[in-house]
């Protein structure tokens, strides 16, 4: 596995690469969910690059950037495993050269959910998306639905901006409890992390109620809050219901829903979501 630091050093290294190549950016702390968009790279290109960069634009001012987990070692050794060819280690000053100032502004359909929430935080991925694609040109980029409104963000980046990467989407990796592996779960205290499969449970409990003919994205978001309220280490930011392409709040039927929800436990924050009816992804 060939390891490189700067968006140049990779687009020359990609370009030694013969045939196709699938992207897996990340940002590091790497668990099995990453792994599984790697793999899924892997069976469907030639060759696999990943870029492991803790992106400082896309965190707030209040958010954990000097604390976010970078167990570097471990995830290059992880990465080499699963046959990755090429992998992209950038400091932020490879990323962000001074008089930085040309940055990718999403529309409305970062206006809800975690854009609203996070200001500036798609403003910052996108940016930085949109300089990894253009760094590696890979055929395919892979992304986890377990970051759903960022999925659908970079999907219609690369459409409107005509980037010639497809888009791939991939299901969400849970631990064998439910709770969807994410690289923020090491914040959680024991007895936080007892009670976090609570939003698997929750989104569960509102498919449950699809199946049974449920439409109604009122209704089915106060099933969510109803398992939610039942933990008391669990304090629910928000639950939404929206159409999976526009990501509009949804009070009546919609053809594919987006059930999504936010939930902090102490100081962590945790996502999980559903897409309806099962087995469509984003
Ligand atoms: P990061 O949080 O490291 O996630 C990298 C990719 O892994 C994202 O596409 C994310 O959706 C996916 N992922 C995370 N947890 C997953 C799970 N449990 N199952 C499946 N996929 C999962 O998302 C980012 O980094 C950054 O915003 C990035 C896109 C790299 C830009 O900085």
């Amino acid at each position: 596995m060939r390891r490189v630091t700067s968006p140049g050093e990779a687009r020359a290294a990609r370009r030694s690469l013969g045939g196709t190549v699938g992207f897996v950016p990340t940002m590091g702390a790497l668990h099995a969910g990453h792994l599984s968009l790697v793999r899924r790279a892997r069976e469907e290109n030639a060759h696999v690059v990943a870029s492991i960069f803790v992106n400082p634009a896309q965190f707030g001012p209040k958010e954990d950037l000097s604390a976010y987990p970078r167990p570097l070692e471990r995830d290059l050794e992880l990465l080499e495993k699963e046959g990755v060819a090429l992998v992209l280690v950038p400091e932020p000053a490879a990323m962000y050269a001074p008089g930085f100032e040309t940055w990718v502004e999403p529309g409305s359909l970062a206006a809800r959910l975690e854009g609203e929430r996070r200001p500036g935080h798609f403003r910052g991925v996108l940016t930085v998306v949109a300089k990894l694609l253009n760094a590696v040109e890979p055929d395919r980029a892979y992304f986890g639905q377990k970051d759903a409104q960022q999925a659908v963000l970079i999907r219609r980046m690369a459409r409107d901006l005509d980037f010639a990467s497809e888009v791939v989407v991939c299901p969400i990796v849970r631990e064998s409890d439910g709770l969807a592996m994410s690289s923020r779960n090491v914040y959680l205290s024991a007895e936080e992390r007892k009670a976090a499969p609570v939003l698997a449970r929750a989104l569960a409990a509102a498919s449950l109620a699809w199946d049974a003919g449920e439409r109604r994205g009122d209704a089915l978001k106060r099933v969510v809050l109803t398992v939610l309220a039942s933990e008391p280490l669990a304090r629910p930011d928000y639950v939404s219901a929206a159409d999976a392409d526009t990501l509009e709040e949804t009070m009546g039927e919609a053809p594919r829903l987006l059930l999504s929800t936010a939930v902090r436990f102490g100081a962590t924050r945790l996502l999980d979501n559903v897409v309806l009816p099962h087995g469509t992804g984003l």
